[in-house]
């Protein structure tokens, strides 16, 4: 018999039911939106294994962490506090007994190496382990890629940290993932300059390459030679005031870099691209164009004089305080488009370079034209534009950087409508900014002598970082990937997915990026 009671009963049990299961009953199921968070990370993991549960990151959690990786923790705690506006209190200890919590320990598995980490996300807490810092740290960089994109805000969102469950076991597939900023053509600040920083260490990028020295503009301090500062740091494209680094602000930088394991490549550029020191130093100057400050575009008329004693002096000082400046092994010396330089004298330069870096404890990178000179495996080699330059440099012994310009220059416009940007090598759509393999572009090149991928950004037409990011998202995400990720395990059709699905993270991190047609946003 139908009855008001039975009606009510009707409505009733089930709500009740459905009460018991979300509170009381055994782990929860993830949501959709979760789900594709912990399927959509950027540069995609080695292996990701779902569990289909939930962990929920909430206020009385803890962060707690041996020893060897308290940076790390203490990293991700400053990543997480501000939009969740949770303490997260950073702990040393072992992490047996806790939930609620994120916990680092160290992995005895060597075959992690320096930059992989597994991470677990279960019901009750994570834990992230790994053989050696850069690798816990990236753990933690994966961990805020599983979280709800607000994470990324800088102000206190209220809603659910929730993550899914199960296990992920990462890491790269080349040692080099590194993108260049032009500095010189346009002056970026130091905080525009650690802000790239960020974004290159979010997605595992270990390089950040600084174009430091061109014609437009000399950006370094350099104590023994002040004008090139005095005179060069105040010009750049279009006129504009310039600007330089002094030494003190630089080593910040580098400092700065180092805890997110970025290490910072200072680039000088010789024998040609060096007008604003010559300008600043008029004695350098023998041939090519007179030494005036410019501000135009063109490329290959100012060179060095090989002639001179004091050309050799120059450089030697210069590359004794970078050198000094520079804990990493690596020192970028240009080489490229040295129209103006007889090919005697630049074929004697890279010689001499080469010889001036190695007594400065450094090994010498260089635009992959330096194939043309006695360069060996001591060196590095930055393809760009000549397959036959880079199989050069290979069969010479050199490890080769790829950066084929028709691919991640990612200064190239996306289309003929793009707001910033040049086409002189390609339009570059983000698509094919994906769409290629290291191992295969230059045909022939030994897989061996592939030390990584680096993505330049050229900065004629862009004045600061926002117009920067234009140019960058979302193509710097891809050659991340590209860098990281096992190339079998790369689609296209799979990682358009994945980066529409990245796109509200862009945007919580105030990246204004270009929408392509190709990605389903
Ligand atoms: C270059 O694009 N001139 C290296």
């Amino acid at each position: 018999m139908y009855t008001h009671a039975n009606k009510l009963r009707i409505a009733v049990i089930p709500m009740l039911a459905a009460l018991l299961l979300a509170g009381c009953s055994g782990p929860r199921k993830a949501s959709p939106a979760v789900s594709q968070a912990f399927e959509s990370v950027i540069p995609k993991p080695a292996s990701a294994v779902p569990a289909g549960g939930i962990f929920e990151l909430t206020s009385d959690a803890q962060i707690i962490t041996d020893e060897a990786n308290k940076a790390a923790a203490e990293y991700l705690a400053e990543r997480l506090r501000p939009a969740t506006g949770f303490a997260l209190p950073v702990v040393v200890g072992d992490g047996s007994e806790s939930v609620h919590a994120i916990v680092y320990t160290t992995s005895s598995d060597a075959s992690l190496g320096n930059e992989g980490y597994e991470l677990s996300v279960a019901d009750k807490g994570v834990r992230i382990s790994a053989a050696a810092p850069a690798g816990a740290f990236y753990g933690g960089q994966t961990l805020r890629q599983l979280l709800p994109a607000a994470i990324e805000s800088g102000s206190v969102q209220t809603q659910p940290w929730e993550m899914a469950t199960g296990t992920i076991r990462d890491l790269p597939q080349l040692a080099w993932r590194g993108s260049m900023l032009d500095v010189a053509r346009h002056f970026f600040t130091i905080d525009e300059v650690k802000r790239y920083v960020d974004y290159l260490a979010y997605y595992k990028m270990n390089v950040l390459h600084l174009h430091l020295s061109d014609d437009q503009g000399w950006r370094i301090e350099i104590k023994s030679w002040p004008k090139l500062t005095e005179v060069g740091g105040k010009s750049e494209v279009g006129g504009g005031e310039g600007g330089f680094y002094t030494q003190e602000a630089y080593a910040d930088l580098v400092a700065y870099a180092q805890r997110q394991h970025v290490m910072i490549i200072p680039e000088i550029d010789l024998p040609g691209h060096i007008n604003a020191a010559l300008a600043s130093y008029p004695e350098l100057y023998c041939i090519g164009k007179k030494p005036e400050i410019y501000t135009g575009t063109e490329v290959g008329f100012s060179t060095l004089c090989r002639k001179k004693d004091l050309t050799f002096k120059f450089v030697d000082d210069v590359v004794n305080e970078l050198a000094a400046l520079t804990p990493g092994p690596y020192i970028h010396l240009g080489g490229d488009e040295a129209a103006a330089t007889p090919k005697d004298d630049y074929i004697a330069f890279v010689s001499k370079f080469h010889e001036i870096a190695k007594k400065h404890g450094k090994i010498m990178i260089g635009w992959e034209e330096i194939a043309q000179a006695a360069i060996d495996s001591n060196d590095v080699a930055q393809h760009w534009h000549s397959a036959e330059y880079a199989s050069m440099a290979a069969a010479k012994g050199a490890q080769v950087i790829m950066s084929p310009s028709t691919r991640v220059y990612v200064d190239m416009q996306y289309d003929s409508t793009s707001k910033f940007g040049l086409h002189w090598a390609a339009y570059i759509e983000v698509d094919e900014s994906y769409n290629w393999d290291p191992f295969t572009q230059v045909p022939g090149l030994d897989r061996s002598k592939i030390l990584g991928v680096e993505t330049p950004l050229w900065s004629e037409t862009i004045t600061n970082l926002d117009e920067a990011e234009y140019l960058l998202f979302p193509r710097l995400a891809g050659v991340a990937e590209i860098g990281w990720t096992p190339s079998d395990l790369r689609s296209w059709d799979n990682y358009k997915i994945r980066l529409a699905a990245h796109g509200p993270r862009m945007t919580a991190m105030g990246i204004d990026y270009y929408r392509s047609s190709r990605v389903p946003w």
